[in-house]
């Protein structure tokens, strides 16, 4: 690997170049090209590593202020398209920390500033690979919500900005932090279950899933939402598509299986010790349980993603908030001589009658504390790529989530070529990259 003096000074032309195709499109200021800003070295015990956070309503705010249990951590700035959103969350970090933050209505120039070393990303999915590839060529360190974008190809160009420009990146799959995760997966590891031949992973939940449709609106004042649409088509607003909602709609978001799925569909891949494209994907899905529901992604879905050897399946019928063991949402390995069913709060292992395996379980003392933000400054200090969920494990696993979508959209049986990046079906190669609406444009590394 390259130093990273020799790093910063390869890349300085690229990000130049980058930036001057960006600014041509009006979309990175004048400043910015004139020179590279300063990556982030914080290698020194006691140099502080200074956050910036994007997207500040719900889950970027909550993953922002576990910063508060780092004291090499510092909260200094804020960035929100929602001016009310923006003045609430800057109050309030004011009350904890005893100074202002800097506060920023366009991510792009928060990106510019040369204090910040590393931003959070807490914004809705079709944000998610711009601010990302954007945030690595400016230098600074991300820490990105899941599921890491809202597309293929999205999720193979914040692996490659990530990957170019030496960048730490710690995806928001939290639960790859969790000791009740990897102590199942000691005990899958251990061989006691057999052969596991299925995994079936599900999530029933009703938030946000099912909406009545409303007329659109004129945005509320503050909003700006040209911004918030970015690189997703045009539209007028609507309340039932906007603040949370979002993920319901396949410009913004996935669904559950995109959403809550790519919890459980990592920990069904990394039990299964699964790193490759599946071989086949087969999908059905609808508003089946509410016709007549606003939200586009589906509240029954079904995906099998068929492997050597193992299939992994995923079913949701939204809002029943059932599920099978009493569980709305978990994942069981089904091997040979029993399963073994998790969720966030327990698991436990079934044996097979007559099987001879001791029944075991696991409950934590403590369900919510994870390390994952710890994590992510341990690493930015280090300056070690191997994060606790890398770019390329979020990637893999969102990529899995997507195919099951595209399968259901274009009900299809898929095989995914994830070197020629191609199904060889024009209907759902269609899916697998996004148009940006103008003036955004792809990110590409020039
Ligand atoms: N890891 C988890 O357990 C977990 C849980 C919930 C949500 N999430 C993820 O967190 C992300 C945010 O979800 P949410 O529920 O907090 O969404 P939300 O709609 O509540 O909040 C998104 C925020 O981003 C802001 N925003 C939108 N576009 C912006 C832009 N261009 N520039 C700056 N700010 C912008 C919005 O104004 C809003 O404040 C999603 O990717 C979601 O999947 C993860």
């Amino acid at each position: 690997m390259q130093n990273q003096k020799t790093h910063d000074m390869t890349t300085r032309r690229e990000f130049i170049l980058r930036s001057s195709a960006a600014a041509a499109a009006g979309i990175i200021m004048p400043e910015l090209l004139m020179g590279r800003p300063s990556a982030s070295k914080k290698t020194g015990a006691n140099e502080k590593i200074r956050v910036g956070l994007i997207g500040c309503r719900s889950m970027g705010w909550g993953d922002y202020i576990e910063l508060f249990h780092f004291p090499q951590a510092e909260c200094v700035a804020l960035c929100d398209i929602d001016s009310k959103v923006l003045s609430d969350r800057a109050a309030e970090l004011e009350k904890l920390t005893g100074k202002k933050p800097k506060v920023f209505s366009d991510y792009r120039k928060m990106l510019e500033d040369k204090d910040i070393d590393a931003v959070f990303i807490g914004t809705p999915d079709h944000w998610h690979c711009l601010m990302t590839c954007d945030a690595c060529a400016a230098g600074k360190d991300v820490y990105v919500e899941k599921p890491l974008a809202n597309s293929i190809a999205e999720c193979d160009a914040m692996v490659s900005f990530a990957t170019h420009y030496g960048r730490v990146v710690q995806v928001g799959q939290q639960q790859r932090s969790g000791l009740i995760w990897h102590e199942m997966k000691k005990y899958i590891d251990s061989g006691k279950l057999g052969r596991i031949a299925k995994v079936n992973v599900w999530a029933n939940f009703s938030y946000a899933s099912i909406l009545r449709p409303v007329p659109d609106s004129n945005p509320p004042e503050g909003v700006d939402f040209d911004f918030w649409l970015g690189p997703a088509p045009a539209r007028s607003f609507n309340t039932n598509r906007f603040h949370g909602l979002w993920r319901m709609f396949w410009d913004y978001g996935g669904g559950l299986v995109t959403d809550w799925g790519v919890h459980l569909l990592d920990m069904a891949l990394w039990g299964m010790n699964a790193t490759t494209m599946p071989r086949r994907i087969l999908a059905s899905g609808g508003n089946f349980a509410y016709p007549t529901n606003y939200a586009e992604t589906f509240d029954t879905l079904s995906v099998l993603w068929e492997y050597d050897g193992f299939t992994i399946q995923w079913n949701n019928v939204a809002a029943t908030e059932l599920g099978p063991y009493d569980r709305a949402y978990g994942l069981e390995f089904i091997g040979t001589e029993g399963t073994l069913v998790a969720n966030r709060e327990s698991w436990v292992v079934i044996p097979k009658p007559g099987s001879g395996l001791e029944p075991a379980s696991f409950r934590p003392d403590d369900l919510d504390r994870t390390n994952h933000v710890g994590n992510f400054l341990e690493c930015i200090k280090t300056r070690t790529m191997n994060t606790a969920c890398t770019v390329q494990n979020g990637s893999f696993c969102a990529k899995i989530a997507h195919l099951g979508n595209i399968a259901a959209r274009t009900r299809s049986a898929l095989v995914y070529d994830d070197i020629r990046h191609t199904f060889g079906n024009p209907e759902a190669d269609r899916l697998i990259k996004p148009v940006y609406r103008k003036p955004w444009t792809f990110p590409e590394i020039l």
